[in-house]
């Protein structure tokens, strides 16, 4: 029964769901948000607190073992307290993917839940650029708040979208952060989302990321690391180094043939992929009393063999292809 439900026509189990929170966030970066900002919908659209616990546990029951929550950003949700407290009775891993700027707020609830594991949203190094990219100063809260993570014994992710002449001068400031302290920094190739401006030349690809690492390091120093099942990263070392750096290379060399993921937007609509835009309303199919598992066999049986049905973000393609913008998808 759960495999039915959960596996797609791929052969590809979805184990692991993303809910979006909220469409709000406390930051306002280019990449994520639409210049114009999201239009703001009645509050009774969105999932109320309770109805994210009551439909998180149907996907759990389902056979869902591994739940994010995102955003926007996830911590300025009304009710996160109670979301982290009952999420955290389940037998799943919870975890949390956040710009950090409430965690000091936050930090014993995500505890008390049990997560041990947060990404955090962090593309410059330097306060003057954050500015410019977020629109917003909260540099040094930002990087406060990572410090609090490690010291409180965390594991952070650090997640960085690197953009052609905006931030990929900093990939060695980066990965020489991973060298003294133990965190894990994972490039993220810059993707196409509704408002995001996005064309190919502003990603930064895999090999020339790998390219500067190996420049700067030898190649001999740089060393892989062997990929979890599931894996969207992929991992290195550099001799010594306390941390690791990783690379997400969405674009240049998709990992849709491992993909376990399926997601929930603030809004309620079951998404299959990151790119999908046949999403179905779960949400007013369980504020109508019924049950939800039908509607995520369908979704899940209609998913795409990758990347919702596109082949390589040509311009063409995107312009034929409607989706949300990113801070309404949650990554
Ligand atoms: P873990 O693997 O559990 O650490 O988390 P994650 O990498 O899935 O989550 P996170 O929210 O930190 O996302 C990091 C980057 O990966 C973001 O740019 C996401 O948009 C991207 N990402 C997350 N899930 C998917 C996915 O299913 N497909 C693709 N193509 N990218 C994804
Ligand atoms: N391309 C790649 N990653 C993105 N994120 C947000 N927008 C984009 C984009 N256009 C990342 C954020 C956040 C994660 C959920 O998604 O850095 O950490
Ligand atoms: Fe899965 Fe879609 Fe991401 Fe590919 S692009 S890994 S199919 S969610």
């Amino acid at each position: 029964m759960k495999e039915q439900h959960l596996t797609d026509t791929f052969g590809r189990a979805h184990d692991y769901l993303r809910i979006s929170l909220t469409e709000k966030c406390n930051l306002r970066c280019t990449y994520c948000m639409p210049a114009e900002g999201v239009q703001l919908r009645d509050k009774s659209i969105f999932m109320q607190t309770d109805e994210v616990v009551a439909i998180a546990k149907e996907f759990v029951s389902l056979g869902v073992k591994k739940i994010r929550l995102t955003g926007g950003e996830p911590l300025v949700k009304k009710g996160i307290e109670t979301i982290l407290d009952e999420l955290g009775k389940l037998p799943i891993e919870l975890s949390l993917t956040t710009n950090a700027i409430l965690v000091d707020k936050y930090i014993d609830a995500i505890q008390n839940a049990g997560i041990t594991s947060i990404n955090v949203s962090l593309d410059s190094l330097q306060q003057n650029r954050n500015i410019a990219i977020s629109r917003r100063d909260y540099h040094h809260r930002v990087l406060s708040n990572i410090q609090l993570l490690l010291n409180r014994g965390f594991t952070v992710k650090i997640n960085v979208v690197l953009m052609r002449g905006i931030n990929d001068d900093e990939i060695i400031d980066f990965i020489e952060w991973s060298r003294s302290e133990k965190i894990e920094i994972r490039f993220i190739e810059f993707m196409p989302f509704d408002g995001n401006n996005w064309n190919r030349e502003k990603t930064i690809s895999f090999d020339e990321i790998l390219h500067i690492a190996i420049l700067r390091y030898g190649e001999m120093n740089v060393h892989t690391i062997k990929n979890a099942k599931n894996d969207t990263t992929r991992h290195f070392s550099i001799t010594n180094a306390l941390g690791t750096f990783g690379i997400i290379s969405t674009v240049t060399n998709p990992f849709c043939d491992s993909c376990n993921r399926i997601r929930l937007t603030a809004d309620g609509k079951i998404k299959n992929c990151l790119f999908s835009n046949d999403e179905l309303d779960l949400l007013s199919t369980y504020r109508n009393g019924e049950s939800i598992a039908p509607l995520v066999a369908q979704s899940i049986q209609a998913k795409k063999k990758g990347l919702g049905g596109m082949k390589d973000f040509s311009q063409q393609e995107l312009a034929q292809h409607e989706n949300r913008s990113m801070i309404t998808i949650g990554g």
